[in-house]
């Protein structure tokens, strides 16, 4: 589903961000990224949405290569991606609802379909209430929530989650983790980068954690992935 073989970036200034950088997620996959920050969770989720190439390996999300991928394809591989932000990135001036239905508007979504999905996305969130507020009128995490019914309402196999906790309160932070949850239950991929470790610990999730562009620990979800019924530490 998403794969990362050998991969290398070095950005201009010299600094090299990801150093020989290999794992798979598969699907339907809840899985952790955690770092210091600058350790290279932000440009590994790039890579995944193929706005960065890596200099050396190779990166292959849903058929796609970064090897090969022509500039007209990268559009319909993020479409097939969701993608929330630590400071959210919603229209500040649209609603709640404009926003999601927006998502679908640019893709050229029949008319008769936007509502109903809309609708469904901010329900499963838990902003339908809030659908004709203004991003300024929300709490963080009501922001946060919106932003993930926008990046939801395509159906995407694979939601991308860049710190989406960093701007959000803890009952927020509680909330967001628990939607994550059932988003995931349902059969969405999630990846979530996060700085804040104590956040990840407590949870039963694989975890890749990076030191300075390079991977250092990846550990197996303790239960979730697991065939069979035994329960000792792989
Ligand atoms: N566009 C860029 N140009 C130059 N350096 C960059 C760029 N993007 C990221 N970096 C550098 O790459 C390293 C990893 O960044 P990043 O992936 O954003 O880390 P994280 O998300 O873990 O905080 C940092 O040292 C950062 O300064
Ligand atoms: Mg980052």
């Amino acid at each position: 589903m998403i794969e990362l073989v050998h991969v290398t970036k070095t950005f201009q200034n010299s600094w090299t961000a990801l150093k020989d950088i290999s794992f798979e997620l598969e699907k339907g996959e809840f899985v952790f990224l955690i770092g210091p920050s600058g350790s290279g969770k932000s440009t590994i989720l790039k890579t995944i949405m193929m706005e960065i190439l890596p200099d050396e390996g190779l990166v292959k999300v849903a058929g796609f290569g970064s090897d090969c991928i022509k500039a007209r394809d990268v559009p319909k591989l993020r479409r097939k991606l969701g993608v929330i932000f630590q400071d959210f990135k919603l229209l500040p001036d649209k609603t709640v609802y404009e926003n999601v239905a927006f998502a679908l508007e640019v893709t050229g979504a029949p008319e008769k379909s936007i509502h109903k999905k809309s609708m469904a996305a901010l329900n499963e969130v838990g902003m339908s209430h809030k659908r004709h507020s203004f991003p300024y009128q929300l709490s963080g995490g009501e922001q946060q929530k919106s932003a993930i019914a926008r990046a939801l309402v395509n159906d995407p196999f694979i939601l991308l989650a860049d710190e989406p906790t960093g701007n959000v309160d803890p009952a927020g932070t509680l909330e967001i983790i628990q939607i994550l949850k059932n988003i995931n239950a349902k059969g969405t991929a999630v990846l979530m980068a996060t700085h804040e470790h104590e956040l990840v610990k407590k949870m039963p999730h694989r975890v890749i954690e990076l030191e300075a562009g390079a991977i250092i620990r990846d550990m197996p979800g303790k239960s979730h992935y697991r065939r069979g019924s035994h329960t000792e530490n792989e």
